[in-house]
Parts: C-alpha cells; sequence; structure tokens
C-alpha cells in the first residue's frame, strides 16, 4: 500500500449499531462514524438484508440501460429531503458530487470562477480540491482554477463578491466539517440566497458531511429556510457502501451526456441507499440525531475546561481550555471511545444516528472523568507555580 494515510494501528473487524471491535477483541463505541460516514449504524440488519438481496439479484449493469432502482431512490430521497421537483445524478464520492455540480454550474452559467468560504473542504480532485481552502493538498496541475474565498462571517464580502456577477457558483458546506465545525448564520444564508438569484450564480450547497439527517434537519441549510440551486450528497447516504449524488434544481438544463460515470447509481449503490433512507425514516433518526445531538450539546457545555460546543444535532465540534488532541487520544486509549479531530485543536463528534441516549451519556462520563482530572493536574501545577514564587 502507498504509504498514504495516517493511521491508528488498530485494525477494525466487526461493527453493531456504534460498537465495533478490533482484530484483538477489543471493543470500542464509534462516535466518529468512520468520518460521518456510519449513518444508520454499523451493520443494521436492514442494510445488511438489502445489500444481501441485491448482490444475489443483480451486482450491476452500466448506466446505458434502466435501472429503476435509481428511479426509487431519486423518489424516496426528493419525497423525504423536501426537495421532490429536483432531479438527482449519482455517481461514487464526495469529490465527484462537487466536481459534477460545479461543471454543471459553469456549464450552465457559462462563467469559469467559482466563489467558496475561507476554510471549506470539498474533496481532493482537481475541482474538489481547486474550492477547498488548503493550498499543502493542492498540485500545480489545476492550478488555472480561478476560485476567490471569502469569510463565513463578512456580509459585506459576500454581497462585494456575488455582485460582481463574475462567478458561475457560490459553494459553501452546510455546516463546515474539516474546518472544526463552523456554520454561517441565518443572515449570511438569506443574503446568499437572494444575491445569488440576483446575479445569476448558482448557490451550491455541499451536505456531504453535514446532510442526511446528521444536523437534526435532512439538509443542514434547511435551519435556515432557503433552497439551494444543487446539493451534493455522499457519506451518510450509503453508510459505508460508496454512493454520492448531485441534486439539480429543475430549472438547471444540463446536456444530455455531459456527465457520467461507470460505476455511479448502480444497483449495490442503490440498494445500500434505499435501505438508508427507509431506516432513517421508519427509526424517525433525524428527530433522534436533534434529540440526542441537543442533549450531547448542552450535557458538554457543562463539563470544566470545555471553551464552547459547537454545531447541531449528531455534527458537534469541542474545544476545550486544553489541547483536544491530548482529549482525543485519552478517550480511545482509556475508554474505547472513538472521535475525531479538526486542526486546530476541535474535538468531533459524528456518531451514527443510531446512538442512544446512555451511549451519549457514556461519552459525556468518560469527557466528565478526562477533563475533571486535567483540571486538577492544572490547579495543583498552578499551586506549586505558587508555592515557588512566594
Ligand atoms: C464537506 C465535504 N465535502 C466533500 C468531501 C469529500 O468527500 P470524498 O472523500 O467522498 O470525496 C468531504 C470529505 O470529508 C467533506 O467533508
Amino acid at each position: 500500500m502507498l504509504d498514504m494515510y495516517y493511521m491508528y494501528p488498530i485494525a477494525l473487524k466487526e461493527g453493531n449499531g456504534i460498537q465495533l471491535k478490533d482484530t484483538n477483541q477489543k471493543t470500542y463505541l464509534d462516535f466518529y462514524g468512520g468520518h460521518g460516514v456510519i449513518s444508520i449504524g454499523h451493520s443494521h440488519p436492514e442494510f445488511v438484508k438489502a445489500i444481501i438481496q441485491q448482490v444475489n439479484q443483480l451486482a450491476f449493469y452500466t448506466n446505458a440501460f434502466e435501472n429503476p432502482l435509481q428511479d426509487e431512490l431519486a423518489l424516496l430521497l426528493g419525497h423525504q429531503s423536501g426537495y421532490d421537483e429536483y432531479n438527482l445524478f449519482l455517481s461514487n464520492s464526495g469529490a465527484e458530487a462537487n466536481e459534477n455540480a460545479l461543471k454543471a454550474a459553469s456549464m450552465v452559467t457559462g462563467r469559469g470562477k467559482v466563489l467558496s468560504v475561507k476554510g471549506a473542504f470539498h474533496g481532493r480532485s482537481a475541482g474538489a480540491v481547486g474550492v477547498t481552502d488548503n493550498p499543502k493538498i493542492r498540485a500545480a496541475f489545476g492550478s488555472q482554477l480561478v476560485v476567490d474565498f471569502i469569510s463565513i462571517d463578512s456580509l459585506s464580502e459576500l454581497a462585494e463578491h456575488l455582485n460582481s456577477k463574475e462567478y458561475a457558483a457560490f459553494i459553501i458546506e452546510g455546516i463546515q466539517g474539516v474546518n472544526g465545525v463552523w456554520e454561517a448564520t441565518t443572515e449570511y444564508w438569506k443574503l446568499a440566497r437572494k444575491l445569488c438569484t440576483q446575479t445569476g450564480t448558482l448557490l451550491v450547497v455541499d451536505e456531504i458531511q453535514s446532510g442526511y439527517g446528521r444536523s437534526g434537519k435532512f439538509f443542514a441549510h434547511q435551519h435556515h429556510q432557503i433552497l439551494a440551486d444543487i446539493i451534493t450528497i455522499a457519506k451518510g447516504m450509503g453508510n459505508g457502501f460508496p454512493v454520492a449524488g448531485t441534486i439539480f434544481s429543475p430549472q438547471l438544463v444540463i446536456g444530455k451526456g455531459m456527465l457520467g460515470t461507470t460505476f455511479g447509481g448502480g444497483h449495490m449503490a442503490c440498494a445500500a441507499a434505499i435501505s438508508v433512507l427507509k431506516t432513517l425514516k421508519n427509526e424517525d433518526l433525524i428527530t433522534k440525531s436533534e434529540v440526542q445531538g441537543g442533549f450531547l450539546k448542552s450535557e458538554i457545555s457543562r463539563l470544566p475546561l470545555v471553551k464552547t460546543v459547537r454545531g447541531r444535532g449528531l455534527m458537534l465540534g469541542v474545544e476545550f481550555e486544553v489541547s483536544a488532541k491530548k482529549v482525543r487520544q485519552a478517550l480511545l486509549d482509556e475508554f474505547g471511545i472513538i472521535t475525531g479531530f479538526s486542526d486546530p485543536e476541535v474535538l468531533r463528534i459524528l456518531p451514527p444516528l443510531t446512538v442512544s441516549l446512555a451511549e451519549c451519556e457514556k461519552l459525556v462520563n468518560a469527557l466528565n472523568q478526562l477533563l475533571t482530572k486535567e483540571l486538577e493536574l492544572l490547579l495543583e501545577s498552578n499551586n506549586i507555580q505558587t508555592v515557588t514564587i512566594n
């Protein structure tokens, strides 16, 4: 294997709900969801059944032939997300969903420039990384893309850029994930919507991490009562089966044959994605996400050394008075609890939406023990200093 990823020396081999087991039989609680991917829980019986049934029937056939499962998926998705009239294009990864969104936006508007947000993460392929605010992961190849980055909290910057009428698209995450869980205000979203309409710019909302119920609504931008022109989805959509999509407003006419992919919308991917949508509905997981997330947010906010808890539903970011990296490592080493991390120093909580209140309490109790110990250590070292100075 190409040595590419920074990895924990842990090999996971089994999952059930939010529990994981490694090759040494050690168990873990998954408050990371494999980077926000596991939506309906590991090995959910409906998900397993759907995939087994489909592989026995037909694993794959090309998009040159009709696939009724795609229509079933699109109908369910439209209905459950509230975007009934929109059109779905299926692909395989978040980056690809964003590539398709930006390419289509450019084709429809005839413009080449894209506006993005500081701290944004949209993927690693040339176009997606071009609108990602991290020059360290870009190459010279693709450097001809013209992208401007604006602050997530400046209405005047937003207005100034959009009013130039130079941009094909304004791309923004429903809630910024990789950057440490930051969200634009409702005022910002509403202004973006109004100005995109006025200036012929397409509003592309990346819901790859924040979508599929994670925020307590189907899409995070729906907390701000606005409609997007294009929405991108992946991660939670397949609960671990690779599937992604780009959802287009019916007003956008995209030439036949302009987008395409071999594997996108294959039979297995559709079966997985349909079982996820059915389970989200049958188990009322979006409400659960709001309730358990609300519990976690208020309980964690009260713990010692917690500076702030950001985010919504089960997409939370916690800043501490101490190193979040250290807290994350201690959660893993001492309690077998897996969480995520963002630089600089944000602990990220992204469990499957099936997480129970009892499991949330385990995380709160573990954090409480760790942070109380940290506080005692801090107080001790302060006392020693005082004694030394005196
Ligand atoms: C908001 C967002 N967009 C896009 C992506 C890229 O998705 P993928 O890794 O499936 O290409 C990610 C992945 O972390 C993401 O968080």
